[in-house]
């Protein structure tokens, strides 16, 4: 077992270098027990948010998440004039779109979140034009927006891109029948918010069927949108003239959830979620029991408990659009399976490049090769502690998972991820006894 050169092994402790830049330091903590409550869904968050551009007044999200995508949203809707205020405390975010400019958005507001490009359905909806930086790729892959274009192209909006801004403008978006060559979220999401106000019934044909879509669509019904579902995935979007503000309360995060209970899975504890959406968490679920662990479900799909088993067994795991094995939780399952007895394989179908966290694990003492997009994870008995770099939101929860039952001590360091993608997880994690501290 090689350990890395700059930690020296004293007896049972690891000295790590004190880190200058902003960190995790993840003790060793196993059994974690109790109870942990959710926050709203990120992914939801972020474009209901965005959404509330198609309505002229003053809405009221609850259960909004305080964290880092969540500011970068909102400091994009005060950038076209909207009035917000986020009690942070109680997570709710009030919002008053009864004035918007139709500003052009910089590249620097645009890049800090992905999901900002939702913003041009919004926009071309409700002026008909609108102008943004073009947002960049990012390590989990080159994150084009082909399949948002050609469809907005084919509602009739004209592109042209000069200097990395991309304006798109429309006399008057035309209804239509749009296929998705992939389910894409972002896709469907951006076409949604363009169909809304357009007169006529735009069909969004192979479009992403994630719980966090359909909450994104429960809003919209609320503000008085029709959209109504044909089996097996189109969205049929029947444009109305208006749409009014709204209150709305985000639905839990099943990451957030999954997250947690893997956090019991890999110290071998004992974790209570009483407001985990279990109904959107199948196949996530029905993996943890093939692991070996004892998962009970809630009354009417609500609420999730893990009894974590010593003994567990490797499964195989391949990762595609909803209802399918979630690409967001690969990363964190991948930190379970690398004590998971026997050899593991998991296959990342979603994304092109999100392995990255297994050369990190392997730091940690993990048996892992990476085979065309397949994982194929060895079981091993110990981890041991040391420093590693967190390449995305769901990468880093990984890391931080792995060092709660590494030996010693695990830095994790690239946390702007981590505070993107979770609040204070970190104190969750404390509050469920896990010895980790985070360092800004
Ligand atoms: C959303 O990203 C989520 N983000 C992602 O969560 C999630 O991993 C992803 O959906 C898949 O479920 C938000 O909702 C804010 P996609 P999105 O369009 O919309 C390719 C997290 O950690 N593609 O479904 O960007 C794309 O490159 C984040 O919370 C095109 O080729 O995902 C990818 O390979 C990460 N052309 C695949 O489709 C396009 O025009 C799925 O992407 C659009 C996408």
């Amino acid at each position: 077992m090689s350990y890395d050169s700059k930690i020296q092994i004293h007896q049972s402790q690891v000295i790590i270098p004190q880190h200058k830049m902003p960190h995790l330091l993840v003790e060793q903590s196993l059994k974690l027990e109790g109870t942990a409550k959710l926050f709203g869904a990120k992914n939801a968050t972020l474009v209901i948010i965005i959404s509330l551009l198609l309505t002229k007044g003053k809405s009221t999200l609850f259960n909004v998440p305080a964290l880092e995508d969540t500011f970068s949203i909102i400091q994009l809707m005060n950038h076209l004039g909207v009035h917000t205020e986020f009690d942070i405390d109680q997570n709710i975010l009030e919002v008053d779109t009864t004035f918007v400019q139709n500003a052009q958005i910089p590249f620097e507001i645009m890049n800090k979140c992905r999901a900002s490009f939702l913003v041009m359905g919004a926009l071309l909806a409700r002026f008909n034009k609108a102008e943004v930086g073009l947002p960049g790729g990012c390590v989990i892959g080159e994150r084009p927006i082909d399949y948002h274009i050609k469809n907005f192209e084919k509602m009739g909006v004209v592109f042209n891109e000069e200097k990395d801004i991309l304006s798109g403008s429309v006399k008057e978006l035309k209804h239509r029948n749009l296929l998705l060559e992939y389910p894409s979220v972002g896709a469907t999401e951006n076409l949604v918010l363009a169909a809304v106000l357009t007169e006529g019934t735009t069909k969004i044909i192979n479009a992403a069927l994630e719980p966090e879509v359909f909450d994104f669509i429960q809003v919209l019904k609320k503000m008085g949108a029709h959209i109504t579902i044909e089996a097996p995935a189109t969205l049929c979007v029947t444009g109305v003239k208006e749409l009014k503000a709204i209150e709305y309360s985000i639905m839990y995060d099943r990451l957030e959830a999954g997250a947690l209970l893997l956090a019991g899975a890999i110290t071998g504890g004992y974790i209570d979620i009483p407001q985990a959406p279990a109904h959107s968490m199948g196949l996530f679920l029905t993996k943890l029991q093939e692991m070996g662990h004892t998962i009970l479900i809630g009354k009417n799909g609500t609420g999730v408990k893990i009894k974590a088993s010593k003994r567990t067994h490797p499964v195989t795991i391949k990762t595609a659009p909803y209802p399918s094995f979630p690409t967001d939780l690969q990363a964190p399952m991948t930190a379970a399976l690398v004590l998971t007895q026997g050899t593991s394989k998991i296959q990342e179908t979603v994304f092109e490049n999100r392995l990255m966290h297994i050369k990190e694990l392997i730091k940690m003492g993990a048996q892992a090769e990476i085979e065309n997009s397949v994982a194929i994870i060895r079981g091993v008995q110990e981890l041991y502690g040391t420093t590693v770099i967190a390449s995305d939101i769901r990468a880093s929860c990984a890391l931080v998972l792995a060092g709660l039952a590494a030996q010693g001590t695990t830095i994790v360091t690239g946390i702007h991820h981590w505070k993107r993608g979770y609040q204070n997880l970190e104190k969750k994690l404390q509050q469920l006894g896990a010895r980790i501290d985070l360092y800004e």
